[in-house]
């Protein structure tokens, strides 16, 4: 970066903590030397924060600490002193109802750890699904110097010569052995595959679909998103974070000279060429109002339409993060979209996004495809079989839903069925194995109260399973409907995110067994056949269900919680207004 104005020294916002000659001074120094520290060591230089979601019972960020004592090396080198803080760990497979209900929580513990203690930058380090957005939600809101380092992606695993990955094919093999094509010794022992290495999952699932949304806004180094978590780079990536956060702090290069309109607009051009998760339409609203940027979904929908799906990756395609990483991932990939992508955008290292990725090539192009021979293509009887996303309107989701239609079936994107309804997911998934249960191949499943405020949560209900009943008929998906969401990793043709959802009187809430639904997802429509005279009447008796939660977070998050199409954020956690800096007393 060249003509950068660099801080004086009496500018760092440590220094109100380290540098007062008074009492309060003295004990913020003395407190320091308590640990064995000499003041030496922090006073007169940049603090960072190494902002950790590691914890035991978060495998994917099992390694986080060690990468923290390389952001360490990198911080001290440059001449910053650096602190680890632990936040909240959010491991997606373990943590209930869901993570999605405590990515707003970890927001706030972001922006407070950054805005409470004596730092001058940070480095955030987390992947795993809601981590990533929780962090950057909250760095955005405090606005000091950041770079995202993410936890960088599993290893990739066969199983009898095949390509397996993480999320897509525990519900492959689940559904063979529901019907007993695989036996109980094998399922036993697939526990131990599909994941086997600590890192995020190695299919094109959540965390990877975030991780590259930030980096594409300039939030992480060049790279950084698709290096293997247990590859050696990846802990030179960690010291590179570290050296880096120590001169942006001297910068002043804040997340709000980063996010703008335009690199904003760059993420979500990674998302659609990745063929991301559906999750990352939920998280891109809540991080844009952050920002005060302005995102509706039909703007993700006209940037999905523009951008083909480039990289072949579960669930969409067949390979996995490593495969994307060996073919020179996300700078590679954002090299074939030139034209799209907003190149004068700044990102952490100073330069412009154009500049970082300049030159770089692309090593196999099955895996990063090029423009013209895009991963999916239209066909005349499915011109939207290639779509990453698409955002749908109609008497069922006046508000907006969304389905991927590059990871559904072509044919059930235009079609027609009865509903078969079910109100909570415990009866859904009790009925599943009924064999009597009253479904057939056309039957539209659908899901309610699975919603932000219904579940709570929004939890990945959204990829109902087929009754079992029909994959003994040798049915492997169906048109299925729901307020909530669906793992990134997870494929067919499920309407999600329903807005607004059933527990606040959508539209969802009022429709009955046996209407008959269409989705049309070429005129981007879904709707059911009842008269608005019937609706009417329906809504007369309509009563809201009861909030499941008296106390506590829940019910906080129940009170708070903005709709899908809105992002999901608590409404008092959404825009700029400024907040003032602690005082110091
Ligand atoms: Fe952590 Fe998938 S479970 S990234
Ligand atoms: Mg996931």
């Amino acid at each position: 970066m060249t003509d950068v104005k660099r801080k004086a020294l009496e500018d760092l916002r440590s220094q109100r903590w380290f540098a007062a000659d008074n009492m309060r001074g003295f004990a913020h120094r003395q407190r320091m030397q308590q640990q064995g520290l000499d003041r030496e060591e922090f006073m007169g230089r940049p603090v960072i924060g190494i902002l950790n979601t590691w914890s035991e019972l978060s495998p994917c960020h099992a390694h986080l600490r060690e990468r923290a004592a390389a952001v360490k090396r990198g911080v001290l080198q440059a001449g910053g002193y650096p602190l680890e803080l632990p936040a909240l760990s959010l491991g997606e497979v373990m943590v209930k109802p869901t993570t999605m209900m405590y990515r707003n929580f970890l927001a706030i513990e972001a922006e407070e750890l950054l805005r409470s203690l004596p730092l001058d930058g940070a480095v955030l380090m987390g992947g795993c699904d809601k981590t990533t957005p929780g962090l950057v939600m909250g760095a955005l809101s405090m606005d000091l110097p950041v770079i995202y380092c993410p936890a960088g992606t599993m290893l990739n695993d066969r199983y009898k010569g095949q390509t397996v990955g993480a999320g897509t094919h525990t519900r492959k093999y689940w559904d063979e052995y529901a019907v007993g094509n695989i036996g109980r010794q094998e399922w036993i022992a697939l526990e131990a595959r599909m994941t086997r290495a600590p890192g995020t999952c190695n299919t094109m699932g959540t965390a990877s679909t975030m991780t590259a949304i930030v980096e594409a806004m300039g939030l992480s180094l060049p790279g950084a998103s698709s290096l293997p978590a247990m590859d050696a780079g990846h802990t030179r990536m960690a010291w590179a974070c570290g050296r880096r956060i120590t001169d942006m702090v001297w910068e002043d290069l804040r997340p709000s000279r980063l996010l703008t309109q335009g690199s904003l607009r760059n993420g979500i051009v990674a998302y659609m060429a990745l063929g991301g998760s559906t999750n990352a339409a939920v998280h891109l609203m809540a991080m844009a109002g952050r920002a005060g940027l302005a995102l509706a979904l039909d703007d993700l929908d006209a940037i999905a339409r523009d951008v083909p799906v480039l990289a072949n990756l579960f669930p969409s395609g067949d390979r996995l993060m490593e495969d994307f990483h060996y073919a020179g991932g996300l700078p590679a990939l954002l090299n074939k979209l030139r034209s799209r992508l907003d190149l004068g955008a700044m990102t952490v290292t100073g330069r412009s996004l154009g500049e970082n990725i300049d030159g770089t090539a692309c090593e196999d192009d099955e895996v990063i495809r090029d423009p013209d021979r895009p991963l999916k293509v239209a066909t005349p009887e499915c011109p939207e079989a290639g779509l990453a996303l698409a955002v749908l309107r109609g008497n069922l989701c006046p508000d907006g839903a969304v389905i991927k239609p590059s990871a559904a079936t072509p044919r059930l994107l235009r079609h027609t069925g009865r509903a078969l309804i079910f109100d909570t997911n415990e009866d859904m998934l009790a009925a599943m194995n009924d064999p009597d249960l009253d479904v057939d191949a056309d039957t539209v499943l659908v899901l309610r109260n699975g919603g932000p405020v219904g579940a709570p949560g929004m939890p990945e209900w959204g990829n109902l399973p087929i009754p079992k009943k029909l994959l003994r008929q040798g049915v492997r998906d169906m048109l299925r409907l729901s307020d909530a969401r669906m793992s990134g990793t997870h494929y067919g043709t499920c309407v999600l995110h329903i807005s607004p959802e059933a527990a606040v009187g959508g539209p969802l809430a009022l429709l009955r067994n046996g209407d008959r639904i269409t989705l049309d997802v070429g005129a981007r429509r879904l709707d059911m056949d009842v008269p608005e005279t019937e609706l009417q009447a329906r809504r007369a008796t309509w009563r809201a269900p009861e909030r499941t939660y008296a106390r506590g977070y829940a019910k906080l998050y129940q009170e708070q919680v903005t709709q899908a199409h809105q992002g999901c954020d608590f409404a008092f956690l959404q825009g700029t207004a400024p907040t003032p800096e602690p005082p110091i007393y």
